[in-house]
Protein backbone atom coordinates (compact mmCIF):
# COMPACT_ATOMS: atom_id res chain seq x y z
CA UNK A 1 0.00 0.00 0.00
CA UNK A 2 1.56 3.40 -0.73
CA UNK A 3 0.32 6.67 1.06
CA UNK A 4 0.14 9.34 -1.05
CA UNK A 5 1.01 13.21 -0.29
CA UNK A 6 -3.15 14.13 -0.06
CA UNK A 7 -4.43 10.73 1.96
CA UNK A 8 -1.08 11.59 4.83
CA UNK A 9 -2.32 14.82 5.42
CA UNK A 10 -5.88 14.19 5.37
CA UNK A 11 -5.14 10.87 8.20
CA UNK A 12 -2.76 13.77 10.54
CA UNK A 13 -4.64 16.79 10.48
CA UNK A 14 -6.96 16.76 13.14
CA UNK A 15 -8.15 20.83 13.61
CA UNK A 16 -11.99 21.86 12.93
CA UNK A 17 -13.19 21.40 10.01
CA UNK A 18 -10.77 18.39 8.77
CA UNK A 19 -11.91 14.95 7.73
CA UNK A 20 -9.69 13.47 10.69
CA UNK A 21 -10.83 16.09 12.98
CA UNK A 22 -14.28 15.10 12.54
CA UNK A 23 -13.44 11.65 12.81
CA UNK A 24 -11.98 12.32 16.46
CA UNK A 25 -14.91 14.97 17.05
CA UNK A 26 -16.89 11.07 16.92
CA UNK A 27 -15.32 9.51 20.18
CA UNK A 28 -14.66 10.09 23.60
CA UNK A 29 -11.09 10.96 23.88
CA UNK A 30 -8.50 11.47 27.06
CA UNK A 31 -8.39 15.37 27.27
CA UNK A 32 -6.20 15.43 30.73
CA UNK A 33 -4.98 13.54 33.86
CA UNK A 34 -7.72 13.11 36.73
CA UNK A 35 -5.27 14.38 39.13
CA UNK A 36 -4.42 17.80 37.36
CA UNK A 37 -8.19 19.07 38.61
CA UNK A 38 -8.42 17.15 41.61
CA UNK A 39 -9.86 19.84 43.69
CA UNK A 40 -12.70 22.25 43.40
CA UNK A 41 -11.92 25.61 42.71
CA UNK A 42 -8.07 24.69 41.78
CA UNK A 43 -5.67 26.33 39.08
CA UNK A 44 -7.60 26.08 35.88
CA UNK A 45 -5.41 24.23 33.36
CA UNK A 46 -4.93 24.76 30.06
CA UNK A 47 -5.95 22.23 27.37
CA UNK A 48 -5.21 22.16 23.63
CA UNK A 49 -6.73 19.68 21.93
CA UNK A 50 -7.25 18.87 17.77
CA UNK A 51 -5.85 22.37 17.61
CA UNK A 52 -7.95 24.04 19.83
CA UNK A 53 -7.36 25.82 22.45
CA UNK A 54 -9.11 25.35 25.92
CA UNK A 55 -9.54 25.50 29.32
CA UNK A 56 -10.51 23.04 31.95
CA UNK A 57 -11.41 23.45 35.69
CA UNK A 58 -13.10 22.01 38.47
CA UNK A 59 -15.51 24.55 39.78
CA UNK A 60 -16.39 24.65 43.93
CA UNK A 61 -19.41 22.25 43.65
CA UNK A 62 -16.97 19.83 42.17
CA UNK A 63 -18.12 20.05 38.44
CA UNK A 64 -16.00 19.78 35.61
CA UNK A 65 -15.36 22.04 32.80
CA UNK A 66 -13.92 22.38 29.44
CA UNK A 67 -14.16 25.56 27.68
CA UNK A 68 -13.08 27.73 25.85
CA UNK A 69 -9.79 29.62 26.88
CA UNK A 70 -10.28 33.12 25.38
CA UNK A 71 -13.15 35.38 27.33
CA UNK A 72 -16.21 36.32 25.22
CA UNK A 73 -15.17 40.18 25.97
CA UNK A 74 -11.98 40.44 24.47
CA UNK A 75 -9.92 37.28 24.24
CA UNK A 76 -8.26 37.03 27.46
CA UNK A 77 -6.81 33.77 28.08
CA UNK A 78 -9.18 32.41 31.11
CA UNK A 79 -6.63 30.83 32.51
CA UNK A 80 -5.30 33.62 34.72
CA UNK A 81 -8.69 33.54 35.72
CA UNK A 82 -10.12 33.39 39.65
CA UNK A 83 -11.95 29.88 39.74
CA UNK A 84 -13.88 30.85 42.61
CA UNK A 85 -18.00 30.72 43.44
CA UNK A 86 -18.97 28.05 40.93
CA UNK A 87 -17.43 29.75 37.84
CA UNK A 88 -14.71 30.66 36.11
CA UNK A 89 -13.78 35.13 36.64
CA UNK A 90 -11.73 36.73 33.84
CA UNK A 91 -9.24 38.78 35.70
CA UNK A 92 -9.57 41.53 33.31
CA UNK A 93 -12.73 43.10 33.85
CA UNK A 94 -14.50 40.29 36.31
CA UNK A 95 -17.14 38.55 33.35
CA UNK A 96 -18.04 34.90 34.87
CA UNK A 97 -18.74 31.89 33.24
CA UNK A 98 -19.90 28.23 34.37
CA UNK A 99 -18.91 24.97 33.26
CA UNK A 100 -21.21 24.94 30.89
CA UNK A 101 -19.58 27.96 29.03
CA UNK A 102 -22.33 29.97 29.94
CA UNK A 103 -21.89 33.39 30.86
CA UNK A 104 -23.50 33.88 34.32
CA UNK A 105 -21.93 37.84 35.15
CA UNK A 106 -20.89 40.87 33.58
CA UNK A 107 -20.53 43.43 36.65
CA UNK A 108 -20.15 46.21 34.79
CA UNK A 109 -23.70 46.07 32.80
CA UNK A 110 -27.11 45.96 35.31
CA UNK A 111 -27.91 42.85 36.45
CA UNK A 112 -31.58 43.22 35.42
CA UNK A 113 -30.56 43.90 32.09
CA UNK A 114 -30.23 40.10 30.84
CA UNK A 115 -27.29 40.88 28.53
CA UNK A 116 -25.01 37.78 30.05
CA UNK A 117 -27.12 35.40 29.36
CA UNK A 118 -26.77 36.13 25.78
CA UNK A 119 -23.04 35.51 25.96
CA UNK A 120 -21.76 31.52 26.17
CA UNK A 121 -18.37 30.15 25.33
CA UNK A 122 -17.84 27.38 23.64
CA UNK A 123 -17.92 24.30 25.88
CA UNK A 124 -17.48 20.79 25.87
CA UNK A 125 -18.55 17.63 28.91
CA UNK A 126 -15.47 16.49 30.65
CA UNK A 127 -16.13 12.45 32.27
CA UNK A 128 -14.19 11.32 35.41
CA UNK A 129 -12.98 7.21 33.70
CA UNK A 130 -9.72 5.57 34.75
CA UNK A 131 -7.82 8.65 36.02
CA UNK A 132 -8.25 10.55 32.93
CA UNK A 133 -10.70 13.28 32.06
CA UNK A 134 -12.32 12.13 28.46
CA UNK A 135 -14.09 14.80 26.34
CA UNK A 136 -16.15 14.84 23.08
CA UNK A 137 -16.05 17.47 20.70
CA UNK A 138 -18.13 16.64 18.51
CA UNK A 139 -21.70 17.37 17.46
CA UNK A 140 -24.11 16.70 20.88
CA UNK A 141 -26.86 15.09 18.52
CA UNK A 142 -24.99 12.46 17.85
CA UNK A 143 -23.10 12.22 21.04
CA UNK A 144 -21.73 8.49 22.02
CA UNK A 145 -22.25 6.52 25.27
CA UNK A 146 -19.79 6.87 28.12
CA UNK A 147 -16.40 5.31 27.06
CA UNK A 148 -16.06 1.59 27.97
CA UNK A 149 -12.34 0.90 27.72
CA UNK A 150 -11.20 -2.09 29.44
CA UNK A 151 -9.25 0.16 31.72
CA UNK A 152 -11.61 3.44 32.08
CA UNK A 153 -14.40 1.15 33.77
CA UNK A 154 -12.31 -0.37 36.72
CA UNK A 155 -12.46 1.21 40.27
CA UNK A 156 -9.17 3.47 41.16
CA UNK A 157 -6.76 1.07 42.61
CA UNK A 158 -6.61 -1.11 39.82
CA UNK A 159 -5.67 1.65 36.81
CA UNK A 160 -2.78 4.22 36.68
CA UNK A 161 -2.42 6.70 33.97
CA UNK A 162 0.12 8.80 32.99
CA UNK A 163 0.98 11.07 30.05
CA UNK A 164 3.74 12.91 28.50
CA UNK A 165 4.01 15.12 25.55
CA UNK A 166 5.29 14.26 22.04
CA UNK A 167 6.76 16.34 19.56
CA UNK A 168 5.43 14.55 17.04
CA UNK A 169 1.82 14.19 15.03
CA UNK A 170 -0.39 11.65 16.49
CA UNK A 171 -0.29 9.12 13.91
CA UNK A 172 3.42 8.24 13.82
CA UNK A 173 3.43 8.41 17.81
CA UNK A 174 0.28 5.70 17.48
CA UNK A 175 1.95 4.07 14.63
CA UNK A 176 4.66 2.99 16.85
CA UNK A 177 2.48 1.59 19.28
CA UNK A 178 1.22 -0.79 17.02
CA UNK A 179 4.50 -1.66 15.55
CA UNK A 180 5.11 -4.53 17.78
CA UNK A 181 8.54 -5.46 16.00
CA UNK A 182 10.26 -2.88 17.32
CA UNK A 183 10.71 -4.27 20.79
CA UNK A 184 13.01 -6.41 19.53
CA UNK A 185 15.28 -4.20 18.36
CA UNK A 186 14.64 -0.71 20.11
CA UNK A 187 13.74 -1.90 23.42
CA UNK A 188 16.20 -4.74 23.06
CA UNK A 189 17.86 -4.88 27.00
CA UNK A 190 15.69 -2.57 28.31
CA UNK A 191 12.86 -4.77 29.12
CA UNK A 192 14.49 -7.43 30.76
CA UNK A 193 15.47 -5.67 33.92
CA UNK A 194 12.08 -3.49 33.92
CA UNK A 195 9.97 -4.27 36.84
CA UNK A 196 6.19 -3.68 34.97
CA UNK A 197 7.17 -5.48 31.62
CA UNK A 198 9.98 -8.17 32.44
CA UNK A 199 9.39 -11.41 30.72
CA UNK A 200 8.45 -14.65 32.54
CA UNK A 201 10.70 -18.13 31.60
CA UNK A 202 7.90 -19.52 29.37
CA UNK A 203 7.11 -16.40 27.30
CA UNK A 204 10.80 -15.35 27.27
CA UNK A 205 11.08 -19.23 25.60
CA UNK A 206 8.24 -18.87 23.60
CA UNK A 207 9.81 -15.55 21.95
CA UNK A 208 13.02 -16.85 21.66
CA UNK A 209 12.25 -20.23 19.77
CA UNK A 210 10.60 -18.60 16.77
CA UNK A 211 12.20 -15.03 16.22
CA UNK A 212 9.88 -14.79 12.99
CA UNK A 213 6.41 -14.23 14.07
CA UNK A 214 3.85 -13.91 11.25
CA UNK A 215 2.01 -10.54 11.58
CA UNK A 216 -1.58 -11.08 11.26
CA UNK A 217 -3.66 -7.75 11.03
CA UNK A 218 -7.62 -8.74 11.38
CA UNK A 219 -10.69 -6.25 12.15
CA UNK A 220 -12.14 -5.63 15.27
CA UNK A 221 -15.73 -4.71 15.74
CA UNK A 222 -14.32 -1.20 16.80
CA UNK A 223 -10.67 -1.54 15.73
CA UNK A 224 -8.26 -4.29 14.65
CA UNK A 225 -6.50 -7.64 16.15
CA UNK A 226 -2.98 -7.29 15.34
CA UNK A 227 -1.65 -10.61 16.36
CA UNK A 228 1.68 -12.23 16.26
CA UNK A 229 2.01 -15.68 15.58
CA UNK A 230 4.99 -17.86 16.50
CA UNK A 231 5.64 -21.25 16.11
CA UNK A 232 5.72 -23.12 19.66
CA UNK A 233 7.13 -26.34 18.50
CA UNK A 234 5.73 -28.42 15.77
CA UNK A 235 2.26 -28.21 17.18
CA UNK A 236 1.40 -25.03 18.50
CA UNK A 237 1.12 -21.71 18.04
CA UNK A 238 1.63 -18.77 20.35
CA UNK A 239 -0.22 -15.76 19.39
CA UNK A 240 0.08 -12.36 20.93
CA UNK A 241 -2.94 -10.17 20.15
CA UNK A 242 -2.50 -6.47 20.42
CA UNK A 243 -6.24 -4.54 20.14
CA UNK A 244 -6.54 -1.05 18.11
CA UNK A 245 -9.41 0.55 18.85
CA UNK A 246 -10.45 3.69 16.96
CA UNK A 247 -9.41 5.86 16.78
CA UNK A 248 -5.87 6.25 18.84
CA UNK A 249 -6.04 3.69 21.45
CA UNK A 250 -4.07 0.46 21.95
CA UNK A 251 -3.84 -2.45 24.53
CA UNK A 252 -1.16 -4.43 24.25
CA UNK A 253 -0.73 -8.11 26.29
CA UNK A 254 1.64 -8.14 29.49
CA UNK A 255 3.57 -11.22 30.50
CA UNK A 256 2.75 -13.46 33.25
CA UNK A 257 1.13 -11.58 36.29
CA UNK A 258 2.20 -7.69 34.98
CA UNK A 259 -0.27 -5.38 34.76
CA UNK A 260 -1.86 -4.71 31.51
CA UNK A 261 -0.65 -1.90 29.12
CA UNK A 262 -2.49 0.58 26.95
CA UNK A 263 -1.87 4.11 25.29
CA UNK A 264 -4.22 7.00 24.27
CA UNK A 265 -2.42 8.83 21.24
CA UNK A 266 -4.51 12.59 20.89
CA UNK A 267 -3.62 15.37 19.26
CA UNK A 268 -2.81 18.39 20.43
CA UNK A 269 -1.80 20.06 16.90
CA UNK A 270 -0.87 18.45 13.90
CA UNK A 271 2.96 18.62 15.33
CA UNK A 272 2.42 17.32 18.95
CA UNK A 273 0.36 15.01 20.81
CA UNK A 274 -0.51 13.91 24.15
CA UNK A 275 0.88 10.56 24.26
CA UNK A 276 -1.57 8.51 27.92
CA UNK A 277 -0.20 5.77 29.11
CA UNK A 278 -2.34 3.49 31.35
CA UNK A 279 -1.23 0.68 33.22
CA UNK A 280 -4.52 -2.31 34.81
CA UNK A 281 -4.96 -5.34 36.20
CA UNK A 282 -8.85 -6.21 35.29
CA UNK A 283 -8.94 -8.41 38.47
CA UNK A 284 -6.65 -7.07 40.94
CA UNK A 285 -5.65 -3.78 43.05
CA UNK A 286 -1.92 -2.77 41.94
CA UNK A 287 0.26 -3.43 44.27
CA UNK A 288 2.55 -0.71 46.14
CA UNK A 289 5.63 -1.79 44.17
CA UNK A 290 3.83 -1.47 40.93
CA UNK A 291 1.82 2.11 41.45
CA UNK A 292 5.64 3.20 43.02
CA UNK A 293 7.67 1.67 39.67
CA UNK A 294 4.95 3.62 37.72
CA UNK A 295 5.29 6.73 39.77
CA UNK A 296 8.84 6.68 39.09
CA UNK A 297 9.00 6.06 35.29
CA UNK A 298 8.97 2.37 34.78
CA UNK A 299 7.72 0.03 32.09
CA UNK A 300 5.71 2.59 29.83
CA UNK A 301 5.73 5.57 31.91
CA UNK A 302 8.57 8.74 31.61
CA UNK A 303 10.18 10.48 34.38
CA UNK A 304 8.65 14.10 33.71
CA UNK A 305 10.50 17.73 34.58
CA UNK A 306 9.07 18.86 37.91
CA UNK A 307 5.46 19.75 37.51
CA UNK A 308 5.15 19.46 33.25
CA UNK A 309 4.10 16.88 31.32
CA UNK A 310 7.73 17.03 29.62
CA UNK A 311 9.99 14.26 29.93
CA UNK A 312 12.98 14.86 31.56
CA UNK A 313 15.33 13.38 28.58
CA UNK A 314 13.93 15.00 25.05
CA UNK A 315 14.84 16.40 21.98
CA UNK A 316 16.76 19.88 23.50
CA UNK A 317 19.04 17.54 25.47
CA UNK A 318 19.20 14.62 22.94
CA UNK A 319 17.45 12.49 25.49
CA UNK A 320 19.96 12.25 27.72
CA UNK A 321 21.99 10.13 24.76
CA UNK A 322 24.47 7.61 26.11
CA UNK A 323 27.04 6.21 23.57
CA UNK A 324 28.73 4.32 25.92
CA UNK A 325 25.85 2.74 27.52
CA UNK A 326 24.96 1.48 23.77
CA UNK A 327 28.34 0.30 22.57
CA UNK A 328 28.12 -1.92 25.60
CA UNK A 329 24.41 -3.25 24.99
CA UNK A 330 23.02 -1.32 28.09
CA UNK A 331 20.61 -0.15 25.88
CA UNK A 332 20.04 -1.10 21.70
CA UNK A 333 19.68 2.72 20.63
CA UNK A 334 21.44 4.46 23.81
CA UNK A 335 18.71 6.30 25.03
CA UNK A 336 17.28 4.94 27.86
CA UNK A 337 13.79 3.88 29.56
CA UNK A 338 10.98 2.59 26.86
CA UNK A 339 9.04 5.64 26.14
CA UNK A 340 12.17 7.60 25.88
CA UNK A 341 13.46 5.47 23.19
CA UNK A 342 9.90 5.69 21.36
CA UNK A 343 9.46 9.06 21.73
CA UNK A 344 13.42 9.94 20.39
CA UNK A 345 13.13 7.59 17.94
CA UNK A 346 9.22 8.71 16.58
CA UNK A 347 10.21 12.68 16.64
CA UNK A 348 13.02 12.20 14.91
CA UNK A 349 11.46 11.69 11.62
CA UNK A 350 10.49 15.06 11.63
CA UNK A 351 6.88 16.50 13.05
CA UNK A 352 4.74 14.79 10.64
CA UNK A 353 6.90 11.88 8.63
CA UNK A 354 6.10 11.90 4.63
CA UNK A 355 4.46 8.46 4.78
CA UNK A 356 4.87 8.56 0.72
CA UNK A 357 8.41 7.94 1.14
CA UNK A 358 8.20 4.61 2.80
CA UNK A 359 9.41 1.07 2.02
CA UNK A 360 7.16 -0.84 3.66
CA UNK A 361 7.76 -5.02 4.60
CA UNK A 362 5.06 -7.81 5.79
CA UNK A 363 5.60 -6.51 9.88
CA UNK A 364 4.37 -3.76 9.00
CA UNK A 365 1.20 -5.21 8.18
CA UNK A 366 -0.70 -3.70 11.31
CA UNK A 367 0.40 -0.24 10.18
CA UNK A 368 -1.20 -0.47 6.53
CA UNK A 369 -4.53 -1.84 8.02
CA UNK A 370 -4.98 0.51 10.54
CA UNK A 371 -3.59 3.61 8.31
CA UNK A 372 -6.70 1.88 5.15
CA UNK A 373 -9.05 1.61 8.33
CA UNK A 374 -8.95 5.03 9.27
CA UNK A 375 -8.99 6.08 5.66
CA UNK A 376 -12.59 4.17 5.11
CA UNK A 377 -13.81 5.81 8.08
CA UNK A 378 -12.98 9.21 6.45
CA UNK A 379 -14.86 7.82 3.55
CA UNK A 380 -17.57 6.66 5.64
CA UNK A 381 -17.65 9.77 7.60
CA UNK A 382 -17.92 11.83 4.07
CA UNK A 383 -21.33 9.55 2.98
CA UNK A 384 -22.70 10.67 6.63
CA UNK A 385 -21.77 7.58 8.68
CA UNK A 386 -20.84 6.81 12.13
CA UNK A 387 -17.47 5.54 12.39
CA UNK A 388 -16.87 2.26 14.21
CA UNK A 389 -15.68 1.72 17.76
CA UNK A 390 -18.32 4.31 19.41
CA UNK A 391 -19.94 1.73 21.40
CA UNK A 392 -19.48 -0.14 24.44
CA UNK A 393 -19.53 -3.71 23.15
CA UNK A 394 -16.90 -2.84 20.64
CA UNK A 395 -14.89 -1.06 23.14
CA UNK A 396 -14.74 -4.25 25.22
CA UNK A 397 -11.76 -5.45 24.11
CA UNK A 398 -8.38 -6.73 26.12
CA UNK A 399 -5.16 -7.27 24.81
CA UNK A 400 -3.73 -11.35 25.44
CA UNK A 401 -1.46 -13.89 24.37
CA UNK A 402 -2.41 -17.61 24.11
CA UNK A 403 -1.19 -21.03 23.39
CA UNK A 404 -3.15 -22.68 20.70
CA UNK A 405 -3.22 -25.59 18.02
CA UNK A 406 -2.24 -24.71 15.23
CA UNK A 407 -4.95 -25.71 13.34
CA UNK A 408 -6.78 -22.81 15.18
CA UNK A 409 -6.98 -19.51 13.06
CA UNK A 410 -6.89 -16.31 14.19
CA UNK A 411 -10.86 -15.80 15.18
CA UNK A 412 -11.28 -18.80 16.99
CA UNK A 413 -8.74 -17.67 19.30
CA UNK A 414 -9.72 -14.56 19.42
CA UNK A 415 -13.07 -15.93 20.17
CA UNK A 416 -11.51 -18.21 23.03
CA UNK A 417 -9.88 -15.26 24.68
CA UNK A 418 -13.20 -13.29 24.66
CA UNK A 419 -15.18 -16.26 26.35
CA UNK A 420 -11.91 -16.48 28.93
CA UNK A 421 -11.01 -20.05 27.57
CA UNK A 422 -7.84 -19.03 25.65
CA UNK A 423 -5.11 -21.30 27.02
CA UNK A 424 -2.49 -18.85 28.06
CA UNK A 425 1.37 -19.07 27.81
CA UNK A 426 2.04 -20.06 31.26
CA UNK A 427 -0.34 -22.89 31.12
CA UNK A 428 1.88 -24.47 27.41
CA UNK A 429 4.63 -26.27 29.25
CA UNK A 430 5.73 -29.68 29.78
CA UNK A 431 6.32 -31.04 33.13
CA UNK A 432 9.97 -30.22 32.97
CA UNK A 433 8.70 -26.56 32.91
CA UNK A 434 10.08 -26.11 29.56
CA UNK A 435 7.89 -24.75 27.10
CA UNK A 436 5.77 -27.50 25.15
S1 LIG B 1 -11.56 40.42 28.57
FE1 LIG B 1 -12.52 39.13 29.96
S2 LIG B 1 -13.78 40.43 31.11
FE2 LIG B 1 -12.86 41.72 29.70
FE1 LIG C 1 8.04 1.12 21.88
Amino acid sequence: MHITPEQNAALTRSGPGTPMGRLFRSYWIPALLASELAEPDGAPVRVTLLSEKLVAFRDSQGRLGLVDEFCAHRGVSLWFGRNEESGLRCPYHGWKYEVTGQCVEVPSEPADSGYCERIALKAYPLLDRGGVLWTYMGDPATQPPEPAHDWATLPAGQVYASKRIQRCNWLQAMEGGLDSIHSSFLHRYSVGEDPLLKRDPVSAALLKGDPRPVFIPAESPGGLYIATRRNAGDEQHYWRVTQWLMPCFNLFPPYAGNPHGGHAWVPIDDESCWTFSVDYHPDRALSDAELQAMHEGCGIHAQLQPGRFTPLAHQGNDYLMDRQAQTARLTFSGVRSIPIQDAAIQESMGPVEDRSRENLVSTDNGIIKTRLRLLNALQGLEQGLLPPGRDASQQRQRAFSAVQPKAMKLAEVVALAAAGAAEPAEAAQDASGRPA
